[in-house]
């Protein structure tokens, strides 16, 4: 076996009971993102995504449709009965194909970075049995407090409901939850566990006392107050914890070239990606794997999502979801775009309308009150405020080809499948259940009769 090599292993199956919400904490998101997605970010570039395994147990079906690709390497915790009985289940999983060391993180810790882990990792060289990070932030909270002896040596890990200051002095170092292990030398100690503390939860951080006391290399790896490595356990954490990704990632776009308005109300998720150039107003949010290139303009009250978009504006209060839009496209305001909506370029999606996997053709129009489902749009059309493309019929989805050039009247319903050819004309009012031949006009409405009224009112 390498002497170097290392797998890694996630704590992710608790409840997060302080949370006080049913959905498991590691699926919470901080700017769009799960909490779990932070720790895989960080630890498979270390590691090797294949080498990164997750202890799942409360709710793992949805932390499974969360991560599908990574479903593969999920143990399963039945019973939630301490971080130390994770590991147990994990080791147990592992053995196999485990490699010498094991690195291991609490879920909850979106924060960490690999400058963190390096420090970590790097203990292997010093042939130490057990690594571990701790913090020195101002308040040492409910966390588990690091306890030195007189030679400052680590001697052991007191969970806050277990500290007694009279017995174990006033420690401001804690433990921030990440650690490495030999497993060939700390693997003797896991049996020895004992759940018999406040909790009546096996700790992970009972193995510093246990392997202090059995004369093993125990260090302690302290990244100073950085108090962004301290996990996410309540209300204020998982807020404080966004807090701070979102000025860093602010300030990084904005010393990239990005001129990012009201600054205070943008919040941008870690995977997008800006231009330099790129004009935003808060209130923003952009997440997702939203790319925004050169010239891109971006009004108050947006929300964009996996959008990517070139060279256009969008306009106060849109919505833009998994949509491509082009160089001189024109979006709202109010508009909705949703996954699978190319808008080509020059073209204009107006006030209150909706689009779903939806191609609009260059410099084609949709300005006021529409749904535009499943539909192809040529270039240089005019869709007239109201129409509506009815796309279901209860059963299945049907596309409605608009060729290019065609003008749509106002407040016409197209029932799908249907095609309107190049040049056609819809009349306002019209219900469309024919195709129209290109070039051709399309009247499919009632007849207008005048009637004289009985009575003159006047
Ligand atoms: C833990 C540490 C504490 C440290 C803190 C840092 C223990 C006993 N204490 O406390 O020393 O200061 O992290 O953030 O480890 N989990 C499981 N199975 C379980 C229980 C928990 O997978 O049976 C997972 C949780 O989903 C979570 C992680 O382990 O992601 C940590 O659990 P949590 O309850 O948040 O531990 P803390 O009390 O924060
Ligand atoms: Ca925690």
């Amino acid at each position: 076996m390498n002497a170097h090599s290392l797998d890694a292993v996630i704590l992710a199956a608790g409840k997060g009971t302080r949370l006080y919400s049913d959905s498991p904490k590691v699926l919470r998101p901080i700017l769009g993102e799960p909490l779990l997605q932070y720790v895989y970010a960080v630890l498979e570039p270390v590691v090797g995504a294949e080498r990164v395994h997750t202890v799942v147990g409360y709710r793992r079906e949805e932390v499974e449709q969360a991560f599908p690709e990574r479903a593969r390497r999920f143990i399963l915790q039945r019973e939630q009965l301490g971080t130390g009985h994770a590991l147990q289940v994990a080791w147990a999983a592992l053995q196999e194909a485990s490699a010498r060391w094991l690195l291991v993180a609490n879920g909850d810790t979106p924060l960490l970075r690999q400058e963190h882990l390096a420090g970590l990792v790097q203990l292997r060289d010093e042939d130490v049995a057990l690594g571990f990070l701790t913090v020195t932030p101002e308040d040492p909270a409910a966390l588990g407090r690091v306890v030195r002896g007189g030679d400052g040596g680590v001697r052991a890990i007191i969970e806050a409901k277990d500290y007694d200051a009279s017995l174990h002095g006033d420690a401001k170092e804690v433990n921030a939850g990440v650690y490495l292990f030999d497993m060939e030398r700390i693997a003797p100690l896991l049996g020895e566990l004992k759940n018999n503390n406040n909790s009546e939860e096996y700790y992970v951080t009972d193995l510093v006392g246990l392997a202090v006391a059995r004369g093993l290399d125990v260090r302690a790896v302290c990244c100073g107050d950085d108090s962004g490595l301290l996990g996410v356990n309540t209300p204020q954490e998982l807020c404080d914890a966004e807090e701070l990704l979102r000025v860093e990632i602010l300030d990084a776009w904005r010393r990239a070239g990005v001129v990012a308005r009201q600054g205070e109300s943008i919040r941008i998720g870690p995977r997008a990606k800006l231009s330099p150039g790129v004009d935003i107003c808060g209130p923003v949010e952009i997440y997702g794997e939203s790319r925004l290139g050169s010239g891109v303009q971006i009004q108050s009250h947006v929300v964009l999502r996996d959008a990517v978009l070139e060279g256009c504006i969008i306009k106060n209060f849109s919505h833009v979801d998994g949509a491509v839009v082009h160089e001189r496209c024109e979006v709202g305001p109010f508009a909705r775009l949703r996954p699978g909506t190319e808008l080509r370029a020059g073209s204009r999606i107006g006030n209150f309308v909706e689009t779903k996997k939806t191609v609009l053709g260059e410099g084609a129009k949709a300005s006021h009150l529409t749904y535009l489902g499943d539909a192809v749009v040529g270039a240089k059309t005019n869709i007239g405020a109201g129409t509506i493309t009815c796309n279901y019929d209860g059963v299945n989805k049907h596309v409605t080809q608009i060729e290019e050039g065609v003008f749509v009247g106002s407040n016409t319903a197209l029932v799908a499948p249907v095609r309107l050819g190049a040049g056609s004309l819809v009349a306002a009012g019209s219900t469309v259940t024919q195709d129209v031949p290109p070039g051709w006009r399309a009247f499919a409405r009632s007849r207008q009769k005048n009637v004289k009224r009985d009575k003159d009112p006047c």
